[in-house]
């Protein structure tokens, strides 16, 4: 354990031209989170004693978005990346180390990040990576074995070029010597820019050692320039979360057709078919099965229960061995008890639902309170909303709803009430008792049915 204490420079100041977004680069999203959120996440692992991030571009949204608890530094002008450093250099003490990270390398993990800075030790680390196609990347150039400078592919001469040992760009550097060769840098280059990559051939000429540490595997490195990037690291991040998902026990019917943008707490024996996407916080007991092409979000699904394909589940608790779906959506605040049944093209909101209650077939349950074992007709409709608020319906337990039903509220319909099919329900039902609220059937006598060639 190294005593040298840590500090984070994260440089998220650029504008990302080639995403062609309004929204600045690092707040485009991997699993769910932004860019810079995952790395201010990865850097707080590390215990430093603190982060500085660097910002610019959009800096008002980021402040927005990434609601962390860093010491945010601003950079007007983009300078280069040596100058980024610079701004934030008043935050950061004369001794310890300072470990570079950037905003739109998402997936580098604090394994990579330790290794490199137990390789570092007081001194220099770098991280780097070798590449079958380094362009556009800074070149690690040696000299009998050791690492004595990086060169820009902008500066960099045909042999340079040629060299496939990359910089990935993340370094430690000893905070004693940082201001120092911060200020020597010059932006006497092909790009006019105060590039950080200098401090390599100055930690060098101050006799300072340089220990390059190679990364595992090259996406925990990888920087996002464009959308082709993103996607690329979202599939990588994906697979990853689904593999340690698979080897914890749960069935994914294929890996590749599963997205998870936030966490998933599971129970055994858990199956979840292609193209399910997980968001938020999501918690699921044993023996759960989600259909294809669900996306459930924020939901806490009991022991048991079926979610059936073609579900939307968000901001709601499902008790154990419920059935839902096919095609139902389970809005805010619902909230359903055991052996529940809720059907195809049922939509449910701000509801407490009683134990083996059923709305199988073309339902509006909003702002209610449900009892046990009540059933909802096809097509019954709760009208909450009178055009200004919404009112709250109150129904009993073993109440029989008629199909095609229209409950108006604010109304409540006791224990064992039944209600005719068609009713418009405007007024509270007493326990027990039939209630009908539709006009009666009339038959026309004598009427003729017009029949073509009929005189007008
Ligand atoms: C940089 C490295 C290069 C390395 C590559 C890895 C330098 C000079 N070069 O090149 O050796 O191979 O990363 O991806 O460091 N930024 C600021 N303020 C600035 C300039 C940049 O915050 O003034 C941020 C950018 O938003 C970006 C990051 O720093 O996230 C890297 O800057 P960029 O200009 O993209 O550097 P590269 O040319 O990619
Ligand atoms: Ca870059």
């Amino acid at each position: 354990m190294n005593k040298n204490p840590l500090h984070i420079v994260i440089l998220a100041a650029g504008k990302g031209t080639r995403m062609y977004s309004k929204m600045p680069k690092v707040l485009h999203e991997i699993g769910g989170k932004p860019m810079l959120a995952r790395v201010i996440d990865t850097a707080a692992q590390l215990n430093p004693q603190k982060i500085c991030v660097v910002i610019g571009h959009g800096k008002e949204q980021v402040l927005e978005k990434v609601q962390r608890d860093v010491v945010w530094v601003e950079q007007t002008e983009q300078l280069g990346t040596g100058h980024a450093v610079k701004t934030a250099l008043p935050h950061l003490p004369a001794e310890g180390r300072t470990l570079v990270l950037y905003g739109d390398v998402p997936l580098t993990d604090a394994a990579t990040l330790e290794n490199l800075l137990a390789a570092a030790g007081n001194e220099v680390g770098l991280l780097t990576d070798v590449l079958d196609d380094p362009t556009g990347y800074g070149r690690i150039i040696r000299n009998g074995g050791k690492v004595v400078a990086i060169v820009e592919e902008k500066d960099a001469d045909a042999a340079q070029k040629a060299v496939k040992e990359t910089n990935t760009g993340i370094l430690v550097l000893p905070n004693a010597k940082l201001e120092g060769w911060l200020n020597s840098l010059s932006s006497n280059n092909a790009q006019g820019e105060y590039y950080l990559t200098d401090l390599i051939a100055l930690a060098n000429t101050d006799g300072i050692a340089v220990h390059p540490v190679q990364v595992a595997a090259s996406h925990l490195a990888a920087g996002v320039n464009n959308k082709v990037q993103l996607a690329e690291l979202e599939r990588i991040f994906q697979a990853g979360q689904a593999q340690a998902l698979l080897k914890a026990g749960v069935t994914l019917r294929d890996p590749a057709r599963f997205d998870l943008r936030g966490r998933l707490k599971h129970g055994q024996d858990v199956v979840i078919d292609a193209n399910v996407i997980i968001e938020g916080e999501v918690e699921i007991g044993d023996d759960v099965e989600i259909g294809a092409n669900c996306v459930i979000k924020n939901a806490k699904i009991g022991a048991g229960s079926r979610i059936a394909p073609f579900s939307v589940l968000e901001d709601c608790e499902v008790g154990s061995n419920n059935h839902i779906g096919p095609y139902a959506r389970l809005r805010p605040q619902a909230k359903l008890a055991a052996d529940v049944h809720i059907g195809n093209f049922v939509e449910v909101k701000n509801a407490r639902i009683g134990q083996g209650t059923k709305a199988n077939h073309l339902t509006y349950i909003g702002d209610a309170e449900v009892g046990r074992k009540t059933n909802f007709g096809a097509g019954t409709i709760i009208a909450n909303y009178d055009g200004v608020h919404k009112h709250q319906t109150v129904i009993g337990d073993e109440v029989r709803i008629g199909s095609n039903s229209v409950l108006v509220a604010p109304v409540t319909l006791g224990d064992r009430v039944t209600t005719g099919a068609g009713s418009a329900i405007t007024k509270n039902c007493e326990a027990g008792k039939l209630v009908l609220a539709r006009s009666r059937q009339t038959v026309i006598e004598g009427w003729v049915r017009p029949e073509k060639g009929d005189k007008k």
